[in-house]
């Protein structure tokens, strides 16, 4: 299996230059001009076209147990979505819950994945409970499975979420380890007492989400975070970065407290604002996610953070819930409902059991270019930096992935610029009934997406073959 990519301009998050790569078997041989193709290679000829190297998406859910439902991809559809939009890994988000054991937990994500991901994967070991078996369990899914990165819900209180001294406990062991800790950052109990003020109070609809987990109640997170964080040494990666109120209290911890600390955002807060909640008929529900989506001011605090690479990397949060019946579950006609934290609410929904998220693994290149790229709010290295460099190297993945260089992995992503076209449900690979971006045009797509030298998507059609990605071994870089 050889490929040779000619004449196209290679982005990396260093630099940009015109060479050819060649691919041969599941590696990149050679770059340079005017390469050969070897006997029986495919030669694509990528002029007028970028090459990156493949996106990685550190922060995605496929199968997620939540509020009462299933996220809606399987690793079938999840990587395929991903695929055709130019992601050739993804790093899910392992979620069990309070009761379950991690080993069986961790067992039973990957073995969604394994036989069925047309694309490389790892997982984010999620700690949502800590006792005097925790900590072996963890060293063992660490050294055994090669998984160098934990999560923690400050948030969902009762459901995911941990106390004090169980983050305490986590964040002294991931240091122990050299393991980066990815942490899901708000108050829970600030969120429960507004949710609970709002909905006495009548205000019911998907509009009401916002105000019940404002910017300040994610800043407390953060700052919380931090101040474990400084106290332990272990390293933190904030997910889903909303705001400004957030970004300052991790930058202030960064800059004045020595803490070693990562920031990401989300393509969702890239591009919507929160009006997109307040919509009528319930169309609101498609926009619910946590954080929420803030004020239209707050995205060009993103976009500047991200330029000046205050942000680190722009994830999904893929969570993928159907509108016409999951999201359904907020509306006041559902049936019976449970919110974020497992409480059955009697009869009827409200704002509070909306399954929270937005579907986008599909699309965040594209939006990213689009809105980032193409309207000169970032240049192609902060592109490449933010959507696939930087995941490689907090994770434990560069150079092997991340980077276009002799020896790194053949994902690769030839991107024509020139594509224009339309977001669509009805077009979409993702296994979900709506989109949140209907109608939205995009400025340039993947012509060819590469996993390991294998050609997995062309011009928005999924070629790859199912079972070929791989559990990804990643080593504790964090020390
Ligand atoms: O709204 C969100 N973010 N849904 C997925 C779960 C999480 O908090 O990451
Ligand atoms: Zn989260
Ligand atoms: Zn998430």
């Amino acid at each position: 299996m050889s490929l040779l990519i000619k004449n196209g301009t290679i982005v990396t998050a260093t630099e940009s230059k015109t060479a050819d790569i060649l691919c041969e078997g599941e590696t990149i041989s050679a770059i340079g001009e005017n390469l050969d193709a070897p006997g029986g290679a495919e030669v694509v000829d990528a002029a007028g076209k970028y090459v990156f190297p493949g996106f990685i998406d550190p922060h995605v859910h496929i199968y997620l147990p939540f509020m009462g439902t299933f996220s809606k991809d399987d690793y079938r559809s999840g990587s395929e979505a991903a695929l055709v939009g130019g992601t050739t890994t993804l790093i899910e988000m392992c979620c069990p819950s309070r009761e379950d054991d991690p080993l069986e937990a961790f067992a039973l994500w990957n073995g969604k994945a394994a036989g069925v991901s047309a694309c490389d994967y790892s997982f984010h070991m999620a700690v949502t409970r800590f006792d005097d078996d925790t900590p072996g369990k963890l060293r063992r899914i660490v050294r055994d499975h090669g998984i160098a990165s934990f999560k923690i819900f400050l948030a969902y209180k009762g459901a995911f979420g941990i106390d004090d001294h169980e983050l305490y406990a986590t964040l002294k062991l991931a240091k122990e380890l050299g393991v980066i800790v990815t942490a899901h950052c708000e108050n829970a109990d600030l969120v429960a007492e507004l949710q609970q003020k709002l909905v006495a109070a009548g205000r019911t609809g998907p509009e009401w989400h916002e105000p019940s987990r404002p910017m300040s109640v994610e800043a407390e997170g953060c700052h919380h975070l931090m101040t474990f964080a400084e106290l332990t040494g272990a390293h933190v990666y904030v997910v889903h970065t909303s705001c400004r109120d957030a970004i300052e209290a991790i930058t202030t911890a960064r800059e004045h407290r020595g803490v070693k600390a990562w920031i990401e955002t989300v393509i969702p807060y890239l591009v919507l604002d929160k009006t997109w909640a307040e919509k009528p008929d319930f169309e609101g529900a498609k926009y619910v996610m946590s954080p929420p989506i803030r004020e239209a001011a707050q995205q060009e605090v993103l976009w500047k953070a991200l330029a000046d690479g205050t942000i680190s990397t722009v994830a999904t949060d893929h969570a993928p819930f159907d509108f016409g019946t999951q999201k359904h579950m907020g509306h006041p006609d559902a049936g019976k409902c449970v919110d974020a934290q497992f409480k059955p609410t009697g009869a009827g929904g409200n704002f509070t059991t909306i399954p929270n998220g937005i579907p986008s693994v599909e699309h965040r290149v594209n939006l990213l270019y689009t809105h980032g790229v193409a309207k000169g709010r970032i240049d192609l290295q902060t592109f490449v930096r933010a959507a696939s460099t930087e995941a490689a190297k907090l994770f434990g993945l560069y150079p092997r992935k991340g980077e276009i260089a002799v020896g790194s992995d053949a994902d690769l992503v030839v991107y024509d610029p020139e594509y224009r076209g339309v977001i669509t449900a009805e077009s979409q690979a993702m296994n979900v009934d709506y989109s949140a971006f209907e109608g939205w045009e995009i400025e340039g797509r993947p012509a060819l997406v590469t996993v390991r030298g294998e050609v997995a998507a062309r011009d928005g059609a999924f070629t790859g073959t199912h079972g070929r990605g791989q559990l990804l071994r990643r080593e504790p870089t964090h020390a």
